[in-house]
């Protein structure tokens, strides 16, 4: 990524923390074990690619960074509780995220799963605030609703569980899993904006059409991490999908492969964009540091 663009992804960042810094200034949740938790795994960073990716969208539209705040701060929250959970050893088992000890490693599982069941709850207090400014809003909420539920990452997390372990598991699992896991929630990061501005359906399905395979490529990187990135970078255990058998990308396609795929999905993202009506440099090299990345 060249320093323009690096310059861009950290004044984007750098925005979203002050934005969530700003919230949880006004907010104190009690008892105090559940306050230090939802703000540990809130506050302990991570790459905050959704939010960035809802701004950078909003941006390439003609709009700004507030238009969409509060939406931004719904789905890194919901994102949050969905890395909470999906540490506990009822699901992946890992006692490291974001480089430091899983929530529940921090303040034991019942409380870990209260701290996400909380944030989730607050995102959507955020969105019902937000659809008092109008329609347009209504329908991004329910954008967000949908592809964070049973619909959406609730559905790729069941059919991961369900898959692990399983020799049966192929392409077809394989893609579910990956397209909802993980792309539902990349969607309602760059389309929001699409929906808030009122777009024509044919940007919104070019916005969902580039969020999808950025989400596949974002989730085939992540697998190919899981196998020869390190923890340094990562803040996470490696080596844990082909130990806990999951289906994974590798699992599925094997490493060669998995390469070719990243590189597709990404060819797919970089026309998608440049089929936009928009100047879209940032969000090009946004995404070749989403392919190429080792963190
Ligand atoms: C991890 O997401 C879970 C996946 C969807 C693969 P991120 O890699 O975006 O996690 P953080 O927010 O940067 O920690
Ligand atoms: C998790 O996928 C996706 C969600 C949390 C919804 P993974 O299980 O592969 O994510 P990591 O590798 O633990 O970050
Ligand atoms: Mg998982
Ligand atoms: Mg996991
Ligand atoms: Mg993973």
């Amino acid at each position: 990524m060249d320093t323009n663009c690096t310059k861009k992804l950290d004044e984007l960042r750098a925005s979203f923390e002050e934005i969530l810094n700003d919230y949880l200034d006004r907010v104190q949740y009690k008892p105090e074990i559940l306050n230090q938790s939802m703000r540990y795994s809130l506050l302990l960073g991570g790459k905050r690619l959704r939010p960035v990716l809802m701004f950078a969208c909003a941006q390439m539209m003609g709009g700004k960074i507030t238009d969409v705040a509060g939406l931004a701060l719904a789905l890194e929250m919901i994102h949050t509780y969905s890395l909470i959970h999906d540490d506990l050893p009822a699901m992946d088992n890992d006692d490291f995220r974001r480089g430091k000890p899983s929530n529940h490693k921090q303040f034991g599982e019942g409380q870990a799963i209260l701290a996400g069941d909380a944030l989730l709850n607050e995102a959507y207090g955020i969105c019902f605030e937000e659809c008092s400014k109008g329609k347009s809003y209504r329908t991004a909420c329910s954008v967000i609703c949908k592809n964070a539920g049973a619909a959406g990452m609730i559905a790729g997390q069941a059919a991961d569980l369900y898959w692990q372990g399983k020799d049966e598991a192929g392409k077809e699992e394989g893609d579910f899993i990956a397209l909802h896991k993980t792309a539902k929630m990349i969607i309602s990061a760059v389309a929001v904006p699409a929906y808030v501005y009122d777009a024509d359906q044919n940007i919104i399905a070019l916005f969902e059409e580039f969020g999808k395979n950025l989400g596949l490529l974002f989730q085939i990187t992540d697998d190919i991490l899981d196998d020869c990135g390190t923890f340094d970078k990562l803040g996470k255990t490696v080596g844990k999908d082909a130990k806990e058998k999951k289906v994974s990308g590798l699992s599925i396609y094997g490493k060669e492969k998995c390469g070719e795929l990243a590189d597709h999905y990404c060819d797919v993202c970089l026309k998608t964009l440049n089929d936009m009506p928009y100047e879209s440099s940032f969000l090009q090299s946004l995404t070749r540091w989403v392919r190429d990345r080792e963190a």
